[in-house]
């Protein structure tokens, strides 16, 4: 089959673009349903590998559990089905005129002229928007808000929030995204400028019975060139690859026979390993920030809890065997920080490099400090020490409400703040010593006027 003379008739625009195929709306083809073929929805074609199966699997698992209630939250699949080379080039689905990958594809020498190469098809609501990429790039988007930073501001907030309340909807049925980065989340102009999650190629199910499901999280690290230096990726991940890349016992995790290698892991062995995490990930956010954050009480921070999180694992009475150390971060600590710690970084990236530019404001300023230090503080991978999920949003709900109240009124002062606070973090079992180092209280109460203007104008729709 002859794809260079291959046109396409389908009229498809394209949308985006991926590592290993295209979107396009209308869809370029719906696997035989009608009622797609229109631009409300859009199809992916790509290669079928596991990254469509995951999509698949995800999407099977949102759509059970939640019915119809997924689709302000995420873009999962409606219908998919596969076709090969030949078939796709029959039917005209080559999008060599705007579609990079296909432009590239007889570039795919594994591929080439293959007729029995698989591609999968797969359909999906069409999020009328632009990618999250694009919301963060201060200077095109401030002018969606009217140039009025304070409303972007707001809005970036809100957004936070909204997507705490989604990956706790995916972390609650045991799926973790994997990839959050910004350009898989899009702001659906459609409902408010809130984010919709994309793109659950690289899910992944944490099934604690299933001894394949362990085994499968580990193909990612054979794929993907993690490295402790990624400031990325979470810091359990960067973890895991250390101690498996250290004496390439990643084959090993590979083939299954990975249960009789004891544990080597010493104090000094692990402080390497938050030395490099330190260096790296200040190197960056120092950079981004223009030098203008002041992360000293940060860094100590972020010291203390990677050593309390990292250094039990040298008992080798608690931990005889490598593999016992990875299978209890993978029980205990995966689930809850590979999407989380993706979110915070994306909003840390963010707030850090448009420091200058929201520093214009005085009350965007002191707001956008401590939103900051927030972020840095829950980003600690051991789950006592920060706020999860929707407790963000109930937390800073608390407070303004707590500003409002009477008794606050009657009893204005920040030992009674702090007190109030205090009962708060114990009745929902998070510790405050790090909001506490890091004056998150203090400062919370010394602005608190313009904290409870923040929320008076802000519009939170969940
Ligand atoms: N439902 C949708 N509505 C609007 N735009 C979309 C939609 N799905 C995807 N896009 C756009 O297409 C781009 C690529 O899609 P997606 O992220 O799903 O593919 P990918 O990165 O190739 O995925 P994979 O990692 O599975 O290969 C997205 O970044 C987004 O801009
Ligand atoms: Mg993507």
């Amino acid at each position: 089959m002859n794809i260079n003379n291959t046109i396409l008739i389908h009229g498809g625009k394209l949308v985006g673009e991926g590592v290993d195929g295209c979107v396009h709306t209308p869809p370029l083809f719906s696997c035989k349903i009608d009622k797609y073929m229109n631009n409300k929805y859009v199809s992916k074609l790509q290669f079928h590998n596991i990254y469509s199966f995951n999509e698949l699997n995800a999407s099977n698992l949102i759509k059970l559990k939640y019915k119809n209630y997924y689709n302000n939250h995420f873009s999962i699949i409606l219908k998919q089905c596969t076709k090969n080379l030949d078939e796709i080039t029959d039917m005209s689905l080559f999008d060599k005129e705007t579609c990079s990958f296909f432009q590239n594809f007889e570039k795919y020498d594994d591929y080439k002229y293959k007729s029995d190469t698989l591609f999968s098809i797969s359909i999906y609501k069409y999020i009328v928007g632009y990618p999250l990429k694009q919301f963060f790039d201060f200077n095109q988007t401030i002018l969606l808000y009217e140039n009025d930073t304070f409303k972007y501001f707001k809005q970036s907030i809100a957004n936070f929030f909204y997507l705490q309340k989604s990956i706790y909807m995916i972390n609650n049925i045991n799926l973790v995204h994997n990839d959050l980065h910004y350009d898989n989340v899009v702001i659906n102009t459609n409902n408010n400028n809130l984010p919709v999650i994309i793109d659950f190629g690289r899910s992944f199910e944490i099934d604690l019975k299933n001894e394949n499901s362990y085994h499968n999280f580990f193909s990612y690290f054979n794929k993907f060139h993690f490295k402790p230096q990624r400031t990325w990726d979470s810091f359990d991940v960067r973890f895991i690859y250390y101690i498996l890349k250290h004496k390439s016992f990643l084959p090993f995790y590979h083939n299954k026979s990975y249960n009789k290698i004891p544990n080597f892991l010493n104090k000094n062995y692990i402080d390497d390993f938050i030395d490099i995490i330190i260096t790296y990930d200040f190197r960056y956010y120092q950079y981004i920030s223009n030098n203008k954050f002041d992360f000293h009480k940060i860094i100590i921070m972020y010291k203390k809890f990677l050593q309390d999180f990292l250094y039990k694992f040298s008992d080798i009475n608690l931990f005889p065997l490598i593999d016992d150390v990875v299978r209890n971060i993978y029980s205990n600590y995966i689930i809850y920080n590979i999407d989380s710690y993706s979110v915070i970084f994306n909003f840390l990236d963010f707030f850090l490099s448009n420091y200058h530019n929201l520093s214009k404001i005085n009350n965007i300023y002191i707001l956008n400090n401590i939103f900051i230090k927030y972020l840095f503080v829950n980003i600690n991978p051991i789950i006592g020490y920060k706020f999860l999920y929707k407790n963000h949003f109930d937390f800073f709900k608390y407070v303004y409400k707590f500003f409002k109240s009477d008794q606050f009124y009657k009893n204005k002062n920040y030992l009674y703040f702090k007190k109030t606070m205090f009962e708060y973090f114990k009745n929902i079992k998070v510790d405050t010593r790090y909001f506490v180092e890091n004056d998150i209280l203090k400062s919370i109460y010394h602005y608190k006027i313009n904290f409870i203007s923040f929320f008076d104008s802000s519009s939170f729709y969940y």
